[in-house]
């Protein structure tokens, strides 16, 4: 784990942030080209819409734009279903006939995955930490209904967790099963930056119709999302900072962009690399916790959906606009900018959530 030092940078002032690191420019056809080199089946829907919130935009002073990755289709959707168009060529590309997946009760990449292994005839596995007595909701509830051969386990140590999946995986080989194992398997944490890499050109195409003269400020849950979305637009030369949203404790939850987007660099064949010194990540919303919203998180739930109809999550999306809320209202936005909120979806968690969510007791 690098040093905390340069795992939170927050930036103090948006007009003089630079990246360090230069990635080549491209063109967009040149990058596109370099994503399409990569096995891909088409499982998300896209284009996902780009739209103006209008409401919301008055309430804060700052215009605000968001990309409804929330609904790309697959069980609920959210952004993990982009991944899912690259994750799972490559294990199909490996002969794998089980998908398997360490992912605790709160994980929408535990949904995803499982819908997504389903959706393309693999048995789905999943081994959940720290799960035993959780109630069958949310993204547990799916996993559920599309027949996932869940382990709910009471620990969350991690030689334990580990022991418990080496035990499962060993027996599952000596039947004769092609297993694979999404913790170990590269392209499982790589497709999240590749097809962030890719959102880039769709976001960009998009925003021809919206008429944004300045910069764009864009928001998005700190992660592999985060650092596609730095690449690309570098790589086009856009005029965007993205700000990267810490949802949980290092130790909780740990959004290592760098090895993730590195890992992503190398199946694309680029030779450059992203140093910690290149990221952005707020880490002043978090709340109490991972998966723990705090007030300000409920209230922008509440604020979005009041305003917008639209639903964030209470795990990511909420604390991603509560950062969004809180750099308006202490005014680090200039009139001219506008804002691109990523949202993410995570929409299964509302339910695990409803005493902390609901307006009456
Ligand atoms: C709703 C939601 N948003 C954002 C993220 C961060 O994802 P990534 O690291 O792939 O960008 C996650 C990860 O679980 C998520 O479920």
């Amino acid at each position: 784990m690098p040093d905390l030092q340069y795992l939170i940078l927050v930036k103090t002032n948006i007009e003089t942030w630079i990246f360090k690191m230069k990635m080549p420019y491209l063109s967009k056809e040149e990058l596109k080209a370099k994503i399409d080199s990569l096995p891909r089946i088409n499982i998300a829907l896209l284009p996902t819409p780009l739209q103006e919130a209008h409401r919301l935009s008055e309430k804060l002073g700052v215009r605000i734009l968001i990309k409804r990755e929330d609904l790309t289709g697959l069980a609920m959707g959210g952004n993990k279903v982009r991944h899912m168009d690259f994750c799972m060529a490559d294990a199909l590309q490996k002969g794998a006939d089980v998908s398997l997946n360490i992912n605790p009760w709160m994980s929408n990449n535990a949904r995803i995955i499982g819908a997504a292994s389903k959706m393309v005839g693999l048995d789905y596995i999943n081994i959940a930490p720290a799960s035993k007595f959780r109630p069958i909701q949310g993204n547990l509830l799916i996993q559920d209904i599309i027949g996932t051969d869940l382990h709910l386990l009471d620990t969350a140590n991690h030689d334990e967790v580990n022991e418990y999946v080496d035990k499962l995986e060993t027996k599952l080989i000596e039947q004769g099963k092609t297993v694979y194992n999404h913790v170990k398997e590269h392209m499982s944490r790589s497709s999240a930056t590749i097809s962030y890499m890719e959102a880039t050109l769709e976001i960009e195409e998009q925003l021809a119709n919206f008429n944004v003269a300045e910069n764009l400020e864009v928001f998005v849950a700190s992660g592999g999302a985060q650092g596609g979305l730095m690449l690309a637009s570098q790589s086009l030369n856009l005029p965007w900072n993205v700000h990267g949203v810490i949802v949980g404790k290092p130790e909780e939850s740990y959004a290592d962009v760098v090895t993730w987007s590195n890992n992503a660099l190398n199946h694309l064949g680029f030779t450059e690399r992203l140093d910690w010194s290149d990221v952005e990540q707020l880490d002043k919303y978090i709340g109490p916790g991972y998966a723990i919203p705090g007030d300000d998180c409920i209230e922008a739930i509440r604020m979005v959906a009041e305003l917008e109809g639209i639903l964030l999550d209470p795990v990511y999306t909420g604390k991603v606009m509560a950062a969004v809320i809180d750099y308006a209202r202490t005014g680090k936005f200039k009139q001219e900018d506008t804002v691109l909120f990523i949202h993410t979806g995570g929409l299964p968690e509302l339910f695990d959530f409803a005493d902390e969510l609901k307006r009456r007791d």
